[in-house]
């Protein structure tokens, strides 16, 4: 079974079933203003949280078929009346003749027909604006002239979603409506809750004269609500009551009489969606937007800015899932997830429980350096801003108010409040934005730490550097009694949480890349003592690890705090796990037998045809010494579930101890473009990474979840181009060292790197996975695979042969 189709010359993927298994949605606009549009017309919208300054009531939870927000009811003058329908299919379900959804980058379209009417409705947020744009053209394809009215709806949340929720009492009685009509026509509809009034509006409006307008929902849906979404009463009637709410359950509905259409005309209606200071503030800005040559324009900036975004990298492979994927929906995904990092999604309901993560965003940011670095640059600086003196990270923050918490390691008083790993991950990305950009002046850049005065007064600010060294230092003097880094709450798996004492081999491991990372980066900026200072630690670390971490076949996950070993053969559930086999290898701690025995093992233990699994066996009932991870039934989640985020992982692994073959196989086996044709067990976007695929041990397996908002997406595409083609940034230029599948002729990939543009033409004549034998750049043949930063602007054409 399918649902849709990719179509790559249009960098879309057309749903052609409204029908989806599940909920599937496109993201408009950026934290900053946007949200989500589902496939059938919903919209959740917010401007800069989620949880504080929430715009539509979006409710994620109820079915499919329920009106969620936003729609586009279309009223056709028949001899019986008015016959209403939804080009949207949702919320009034009537079979439509024709229908494709089309998600596209920053915009969805939804073209549908039905009765001789063609609606073709886009969706986006324009760049730097505070606004959606709902761009509707209506077109008469039947024989005869058609009498239609359009009605675009939205129903407002309380800016508090959480209040919402809890609050009948307050929420309703703060809400309220105004309209402003122009002496034209145009209807402008402000929405407010009462304290907002004067300081921050909703608003509703359009390009075309509306004759009348609704804004209390009681009276749109008419009958005390016993009128439904499906069928509105008030719809019956020629007009809509004007009423201004006063309280209540806040909505927007214009009435356009869009006249008689006849065959082949068209009518264009654009409907907008804001946030402003006023009204007064907003119209000239709302004038513009009615202008469609100021719309196509809009459009036009947003498809420059993918176009832009795009050409930093692009890839032509033997395979075209992966083409298709690394060169639109793969990239696109990263710089969703530099959005909106954990907070905002179909599973992640935005309420204010999570916000930014320190260390998803930490690892978002690597996905999208060569195509978006001063973005990154920006949510770097952010993220530093919750490190705490002390050298560990908040765990989280909230993006509107910069108010960090620890999670979920508040539950527990008896544990240790941070997580072992989050301010490692920030090494990574800073090393990452300095090969990247060259700019090593960044690394002076004053930033405060969390800690603050009662005043609110930072205590202390110091350069990045020194908060990079300050996470290191966290580490190596919290150590437990096999001097392993002691675990935290938690560590990069969130659910394991042991008591106080236990052990991390992961952190160990992690803080290990982070200290070569630094070594590295210290020698190049000619500070060898502290290079050498950095190494000695690292090698201390790897002698622990080596010395009490090798189960025989593979290395252990945890200690608990007597020292007893989790993910050993000495346990019977959780014996293996994939992390401590994948990070002994990219942190180079693991000797190189032990790094093929290991991978062998997780090869044979945990991979699966959907992908592999985070652990085996899994856990099978509630264990409060183990933690949140033995909430889930075996197969799920972190719980021996397939943990995508984990799998490049052991793609890259694969690639350090030279097996393309492998690393190919781990990439191609969770390709969600690959599941297009059994969406029917796959249930979620085939564009985008989830989080989760149940594994074997569930009778679901293959059933993914949690759609969008993954650190899998950074992670797999800084697999593909930076260790499969092997294209990745250095401090003196890119590295260009390939380990891919031995039966590739080849692959190209361009590539924009410090303003000049690359052309890296890879030949694979005598099929290895890996070997560079020559690199010529500009016809002249290099010593080593490093071609240099030539900061020109100019194009370079690379050739590299392995052999
Ligand atoms: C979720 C969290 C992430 C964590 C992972 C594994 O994806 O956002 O921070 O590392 O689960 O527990």
């Amino acid at each position: 079974m399918r649902c849709g189709h990719f179509d790559d010359a249009a960098r879309e993927y057309v749903i052609t079933n409204p029908r989806t298994p599940v909920k599937w949605i496109n993201y408009v606009g950026t934290l900053a203003f946007g949200g989500f549009v589902d496939h059938t017309g919903g919209a959740l919208l917010c401007r800069g949280d989620p949880a504080t300054n929430r715009i539509t009531r979006y409710l994620a939870l109820q079915p499919a078929s329920d009106f969620k927000a936003t729609t586009l009811y279309m009223r056709v003058r028949s001899r019986e009346g008015f016959i209403v329908s939804s080009p949207f299919f949702v919320p009034t379900l009537q079979t439509l003749d024709a229908f494709e959804c089309h998600i596209g980058l920053g915009y969805t379209r939804i073209v549908s027909e039905r009765g001789g009417l063609r609606t073709i409705a886009t969706f986006f947020v324009p760049r730097q604006e505070a606004r959606l744009l709902i761009d509707i053209v209506v077109s008469n394809i039947g024989a005869a002239p058609v009498s239609v009215d359009a009605i675009p709806v939205i129903e407002y949340s309380h800016f508090d979603a959480l209040k919402q929720l809890t609050n009948a009492d307050w929420v309703p009685q703060t809400m309220q409506s105004k309209a402003r009509q122009d002496q034209d026509g145009h209807v402008v509809l402000s929405q407010y809750a009462f304290m907002m009034r004067d300081t921050q509006i909703n608003y509703m409006s359009s390009n075309l004269p509306a004759s009348s307008f609704e804004t209390d929902r009681r009276g749109f849906l008419g009958d005390n609500e016993y009128g439904t979404w499906a069928a509105p009463a008030r719809l019956r009637d020629r007009e809509l009551a004007n009423s201004e709410a006063l309280r209540g359950d806040n909505i927007g509905a214009l009435m356009h009489h869009l006249g008689s259409i006849k065959p082949r005309e068209d009518r264009r209606l654009i409907v907008q969606i804001g946030q402003a200071r006023s009204v007064d503030d907003a119209l000239p800005s709302i004038r513009a937007f009615r202008d469609p040559a100021r719309v196509d324009e809009a459009f036009g900036e947003l498809a420059s800015f993918w176009d832009s975004y795009l050409d930093c990298q692009r890839v032509s492979t033997p395979d075209s899932d992966a083409n298709r994927m690394l060169n639109i929906h793969n990239p696109r995904q990263c710089y969703v997830t530099l959005s909106w990092s954990r907070y905002l999604s179909l599973y992640q309901l935005g309420y204010g429980a999570r916000g930014i993560g320190f260390r998803d965003s930490s690892q978002d940011v690597m996905g999208v350096l060569a195509s978006a670095p001063s973005q990154a640059r920006a949510l770097i600086l952010r993220l530093l801003g919750v490190q705490t003196r002390a050298g560990y990270a908040m765990h989280q923050f909230n993006p509107a108010t910069m108010e960090a918490t620890m999670g979920d390691a508040r539950e527990r008083d008896d544990r240790p409040q941070y997580y072992s790993d989050d301010a490692l991950w920030m090494i990574l990305a800073v090393c990452e934005y300095v090969k990247e950009t060259g700019d090593l002046d960044f690394l002076s850049v004053t930033v405060p730490f969390y800690d603050k005065a009662k005043s609110g007064e930072p205590l202390e600010s110091a350069s990045i550097l020194e908060h990079l060294k300050r996470a290191l230092s966290f580490t190596h003097a919290t150590t437990g009694r096999h001097g392993l880094p002691l675990l935290g709450f938690a560590d990069w798996n969130d659910t394991v949480n042991l008591a106080a004492g236990a052990e991390s081999v992961f952190t160990a491991c992690l803080y290990g890349k982070a200290l070569s990372e630094i070594a590295d980066l210290l020698s190049h900026r000619g500070d060898a003592p502290g290079a050498s200072a950095y190494r000695t630690w690292y090698e201390e670390m790897k002698a622990r690890v080596n010395e009490h971490a090798w189960d025989g076949s593979w290395y252990v996950r945890y200690f608990d705090a007597d020292g007893s070993p989790l993910g050993s053969t000495r346990n019977t559930q959780g014996q293996i796990y994939i992390n401590s086999q994948t990070w002994p290898v990219i942190s180079g701690f693991a000797t190189p037998d032990r790094a093929q025995a290991a991978l062998a093992s997780l090869h044979a233990r945990l991979n699966t045809r959907h992908g592999i699994k985070k652990s085996a066996p899994g856990f099978n009932g509630f264990d409060p010494a183990k933690g949140g991870v033995t909430t889930y039934p075996p197969g799920a989640k972190e719980n021996c579930g397939i943990f995508l985020h984990t799998n490049p992982w052991a793609m890259i692994a694969q690639t350090v101890v030279g097996n393309g073959d492998r690393a190919w196989q781990y990439y191609r086996q969770i390709n969600p473009a690959r599941s297009n044709d059994e969406i029917e067990r796959y249930e979620c976007e085939p564009w985008v990474y989830p989080q989760n695929i149940l594994g074997d041990e569930h009778p679901q397996f293959g059933l993914a979840r949690n759609s969008w908002l993954s650190g899998t997406a950074s992670w797999v595409y800084q697999a593909a181009l930076k260790y499969v083609l092997g294209v990745r940034p250095d401090y003196d230029g890119l590295r260009v060292d390939p380990c891919i599948p031995a039966d590739w002729e080849g692959f190209e990939v361009r590539r924009v790197f410090r303003g000049s543009h690359y052309l890296i033409r890879v030949k694979n004549p005598s099929h290895v996975c890996r070997g560079v034998k020559t690199v010529t750049v500009d016809s002249k043949e290099l010593p080593g695979c490093v071609v240099p930063a030539f900061t020109d602007n100019a194009h370079h054409e690379v050739d590299v042969i392995l052999g």
